[in-house]
């Protein structure tokens, strides 16, 4: 009986979850998606990374292009599957956090 109520529980809180977790439209945009690429860094990457993968002296990363390059080798070896967003999200979070690139923006229309 015990164990009914604990799943009867466990349910309640996952049906729960899914309305907070519904990201805010508009101005929260960018907050969010910077959050996104932290969210799958951590998710999928740091288990075998150190922060000094990002800084060592001879790092692979040379610019915005090559970290893309690097995120996108890496979700692949991962077997991952991102997509191009994903991909940007997760570099962009890597270059804010350690290598400050310049960014090319890919351009709005
Ligand atoms: C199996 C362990 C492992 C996993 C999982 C992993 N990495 Fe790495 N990563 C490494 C190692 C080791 C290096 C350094 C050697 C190399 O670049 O081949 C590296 C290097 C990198 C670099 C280049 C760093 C530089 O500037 O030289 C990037 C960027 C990177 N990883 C991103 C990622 C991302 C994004 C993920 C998640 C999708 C990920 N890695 C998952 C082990 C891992």
């Amino acid at each position: 009986m015990r164990h009914a109520l604990l799943i009867a529980g466990c349910l309640a809180a996952l049906i729960a979850q899914p309305a907070q977790a519904q990201p805010a439209a508009g101005a929260q945009e960018a907050r969010v998606s910077a959050q996104r690429g932290k969210l799958l860094y951590e998710t999928h990457c740091i288990s075998c990374h150190s922060s000094q993968v990002h800084w060592r002296d001879q790092r692979l990363a040379r610019d915005w292009t090559g970290l893309q390059a690097q995120v996108a080798r890496w979700q692949g070896n991962a077997g991952l599957n991102w997509g191009a967003e994903d991909i940007v999200e997760v570099s962009r979070y890597l270059n804010r956090r350690y290598y400050r690139f310049a960014v090319a923006e890919p351009r709005k229309s």
